[in-house]
C-alpha cells in the first residue's frame, strides 16, 4: 500500500511532526506564524489522505470537496468550530481534536486573568513604567476586590470549567456553575452549585466562560446578559470570542454596567490595535494564549499526530469528534498503514 499523503498547515512542535513523518509522506506549510491562504489550502489537500490543521484554518465543504481522498482531519486544538463537522461526517471523514492535554494550561491562565483583572496587576505595572508612581504609599491606591468570599460563576462545566473550579476551590469562593448537563459527579466532590445562566449572571462577582462555540453559544453573552450582571462584576473569556457579543461588551465596559473584563479570545482575531476594546482601561486583553505553555503545546502536537496516524492505521483515534462517522465509513475502510 502507498504511504498516506498528509498536509500539515503549520510547523507544529516536536515530536508531533516526526511522528507523522515516520509513517506518512508529509507536505507542510513551512511557517510557524502564517497559515496557508485559502487557495493554497484547497490546492494542497487535493491528493491528501490526511490533514492536520489549526484553529485558523476554515475547513468547510469546499475544502473537503477539493480532497476526495481525505480520510482524517486532525485539528491541533480542542475547539473544532472552524471545521464543518456535519459535512465531514457525511463524507466519511474522521475529525479529531486535542482535549485534555491543554486543560491545565487554560485553567491556570484563567485563574491568572481573574487575579490580574481584579487586583489590577497590568494597570499597576503601567503606572510604574509611565512614572505615575510618584506619591508615597497610600491606603486607597490601586485597590481591588479580594477573591475570598466572592461568588464565581462558571459557564460551561466540561474539562476546563471543572479544572478552573478545582483551582478556585482553595481560595474560599462560592462557586456556581452552568452547563447543558448537570455534573452530579463533580458536585459531590467539589463545593459547586448548579444554577441557571440568569442566576449566575445576577449573583456572580466573576463570570468565567468555558463553553465551546456552537450555534447555541454564539453571543450567549449579549446586552441583556451583561445588564443582568452586577456593576462590580468581572467577565473572563478564555473560550471563544463569538460567545460574547463584542459590541455589547464594549458598551457595558464604557458605561460601567460591569467592572471589567479579561479576554483572551475575540470575534475578530488578531484584534486590531485600534479596536474599541483597546481604548478601555477596565479590560485586559491577551492574544489567544490560554493554552500557551510549552508542555501543553507539545502534548497537543503529540495528540494531533496520534489521532491522525490512528485513523490512517484503521484504529480508533484517542479523541474522535464525530463518532457517527464510524457508521458512515468504518475504520477498516480508511486503513492505509
Ligand atoms: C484553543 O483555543 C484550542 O481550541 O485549542
Amino acid at each position: 500500500m502507498p504511504r498516506p499523503k498528509v498536509y500539515v498547515t503549520r510547523i507544529i512542535p516536536e515530536p508531533g511532526l516526526s511522528m507523522i513523518k515516520e509513517c506518512c509522506d508529509v507536505e507542510i506549510h513551512n511557517s510557524k506564524e502564517w497559515p496557508p491562504s485559502r487557495e493554497e489550502l484547497i490546492e494542497k489537500v487535493r491528493d491528501k489522505d490526511g490533514l492536520l490543521c489549526l484553529l485558523t484554518d476554515k475547513i468547510d465543504a469546499e475544502v473537503m470537496d477539493a480532497a476526495p481522498n481525505l480520510k482524517v482531519i486532525s485539528t491541533y486544538s480542542v475547539g473544532f468550530d472552524h471545521i464543518d463537522i456535519k459535512e465531514a461526517t457525511k463524507r466519511g471523514i474522521y475529525v479529531t481534536h486535542t482535549p485534555g492535554v491543554l486543560t491545565d494550561a487554560v485553567a491556570e491562565f484563567t485563574v491568572g486573568l481573574i487575579f490580574a483583572i481584579t487586583r489590577r496587576i497590568l494597570e499597576a505595572d503601567k503606572i510604574i513604567r509611565s512614572g505615575e508612581w510618584n506619591k508615597p504609599w497610600n491606603p486607597f491606591f490601586l485597590v481591588g476586590p479580594e477573591l475570598k468570599g466572592k461568588t464565581v460563576g462558571i459557564v460551561g462545566f466540561g474539562r476546563i470549567g471543572v479544572a478552573v473550579a478545582k483551582r478556585l476551590s482553595s481560595f474560599g469562593v462560592k462557586m456556581l456553575y452552568y452547563d447543558i448537563s448537570r455534573r452530579w459527579d463533580i458536585e459531590s466532590i467539589l463545593d459547586v452549585e448548579y444554577a441557571d445562566l440568569e442566576r449566575i449572571l445576577k449573583e456572580s462577582d466573576i463570570v468565567t466562560l468555558h463553553v465551546p462555540l456552537t450555534k447555541g453559544t454564539y453571543h450567549l453573552i449579549g446586552e441583556k446578559e451583561l445588564k443582568m450582571m452586577k456593576e462590580t462584576a468581572y467577565l473572563i473569556n478564555t473560550a471563544r470570542g463569538p460567545v460574547v457579543d463584542t459590541e455589547a461588551l464594549v458598551k457595558a465596559l464604557k458605561e460601567k454596567w460591569i467592572a471589567g473584563a479579561a479576554l483572551d479570545v475575540f470575534e475578530q482575531e488578531p484584534l486590531p490595535a485600534d479596536h474599541p476594546l483597546t481604548k478601555l482601561d477596565n479590560v485586559i486583553l491577551t492574544p489567544h494564549i490560554a493554552s500557551a505553555t510549552i508542555e501543553a503545546r507539545r502534548r497537543m502536537a503529540e495528540l494531533a499526530a496520534k489521532n491522525l496516524i490512528a485513523v490512517l492505521k484503521g484504529e480508533m483515534p484517542p479523541a474522535l469528534v464525530n463518532k457517527e462517522v464510524l457508521k458512515v465509513r468504518p475504520l477498516e475502510q480508511v486503513k492505509m498503514i
